[in-house]
């Protein structure tokens, strides 16, 4: 049968990036280091000894990169700013050439028709501020909402849509609980008090944008649907509290105002009882709400797994991406209708969706053939049109990611991109999958048909 793939009129396509992935010269034109900066320079932290010192070289390059992006046809770009070229201590001094680079950005997207969608936080916290306690020091709120309207102020009019935070769960998780991520803490104590000061600080640069902003602003989860690996109570109660800890513990204070009664369980004694004068302002209003989707994970009850007494299993007979995530294209479609039941029918953009495959190396002109990346984009859009079918208020998608860039603690090892970058030249070649990607976006889905 066949089936057609038409998404609703005006769906925005677009792609995706961050400042520490892809801009490089991280300390260029007085720009403060950030928690990435440090942590990339530590022997033993990174892949390869991979850093974000020179990455796509995208701090001088943006300009033949916003080119690549109209090649593609997009109708929107989402990158994040580094709060340390903007305010190089975290607070206080602003530094008006790390802003006027995010300007020269925002007008060279403007003027190719491509829409900037800007996120404040992509987990390059000021070094300045970790020093002081970082995200476990409750003053944060009001540094970030201090650096977030300094950006406000400069670029609201030209730049519509706004995230506070993008993914605060891999802040907390690869950064204060499991140390494989800046700050690299590995404390249970830790943890939960940099996720409730996540959200605390996206509240207060929420609240700062509607005393100067005149457009949208939201923020940005990622949410890996849960699955329990069998129908015993111990593996439903692992998968419930995997899914308290990955996905409820941040979009329930920013939308409920509360936390899950699992995240007690899991923490114990390790989780503080939070003033309840907090969820004011972790529960803000938003326009929309970003969401990340990679994979899924099936869930199994393991006393020994730290600290959720729960492991992830893997399956058989499916395709794994090169960093090991589940391709599992049903998640997507379930993650909206979870998302909808639960917090109401909140308008949704897709800020990321993309997999990390091997790509052979390509000769000069020709485009890199990266089938497994486009099977992978195929099937995702078609479940994403079947969230929508299913009546979810889904506004717009943005591939992760526009090119190849540092994919954090990993290094360059693993790409992601819709073009495939060179790191020794800096030379840009479209995948495949870029041309199949700009195919969907001018016939807006047709060519998903069966
Ligand atoms: C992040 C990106 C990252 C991607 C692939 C997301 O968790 O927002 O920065 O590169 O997933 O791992």
């Amino acid at each position: 049968m066949t089936q057609s793939y038409r998404f609703p009129p005006g769906f925005h396509w677009g792609a995706a990036t961050s400042a520490y992935q892809i801009e490089g010269s991280p300390l260029a034109d007085g720009a403060g280091p950030s928690i990435w900066e440090r942590f990339a320079h530590t022997p033993g932290m990174m892949a390869n000894g991979d850093t974000g010192d020179i990455a796509c070289d995208h701090y001088h390059r943006y300009k033949d990169d916003v080119q690549l992006m109209r090649a593609l046809g997009l109708q929107g770009y989402r990158f994040s700013i580094a709060w340390s070229r903007v305010l190089p201590e975290g607070a206080g001094r602003i530094n008006q050439k790390g802003v006027d680079f995010y300007s020269r950005l925002v007008d060279e997207l403007l003027e190719n028709g491509i829409e900037p969608n800007a996120t404040l936080f992509h987990w390059d916290l000021p070094a300045a501020l970790d020093d002081r306690g970082g995200w476990l020091n409750r003053d944060i709120a009001h540094w970030f909402a201090e650096y977030a309207n300094v950006m406000y102020k400069a670029l609201d009019g030209r730049v519509k849509r706004w995230s506070t935070l993008n993914e605060p769960w891999v802040v907390t998780d690869g950064g204060y609980l499991h140390g494989a991520l800046a700050p690299g803490h590995r404390s249970k104590y830790e943890a939960p008090i940099a996720a409730h000061n996540l959200m605390r600080a996206s509240g207060a640069g929420i609240q700062a944008y509607r005393a100067v902003g005149k457009h949208e602003i939201g923020v940005v989860f990622n949410i890996e649907p849960k699955y329990p690996a069998s129908n015993s109570q111990e593996d439903i109660a692992a998968t419930r509290r995997a899914h308290a800890y990955m996905n409820e513990q941040f979009a329930d204070p920013a939308l409920l105002g509360s936390y899950p009664p699992e995240l007690k369980e899991i923490f114990g004694p390790a989780w503080p009882d939070f003033p309840e004068d907090d969820f004011k302002l972790t529960q803000q209003k938003v326009d929309f709400v970003g969401l990340n989707y990679y994979t899924r994970a099936v869930v199994k009850h393991d006393p020994n797994a730290y600290p959720l007494k729960a492991v992830p299993v893997k399956q058989p007979n499916t395709t794994y991406t090169e960093t090991g995530w589940e391709v599992y294209e049903q998640g997507f479609t379930d993650m909206f209708t979870w998302f909808k039941q639960r917090y109401g029918d909140i308008p949704l953009y897709v800020t990321e969706n993309g997999s990390a495959f091997y790509d052979a190396p390509v000769a000069e002109g020709d485009v890199v053939q990266d089938p497994l990346r486009t099977s992978y984009l195929r099937k995702h859009l078609k479940a994403m049109h079947h969230a929508i079918e299913q009546g979810v208020n889904l506004k717009g998608y943005y591939a992760w990611s526009l090119m190849d860039n540092l994919e954090w603690s990993l290094g360059f090892a693993k790409r992601f991109g819709l073009y495939h970058v060179d790191f020794a030249t800096q030379k840009r070649t479209p995948k495949a999958t870029a041309k199949f990607y700009a195919q969907v976006i001018e016939t807006n889905g047709a060519v998903l048909d069966d």
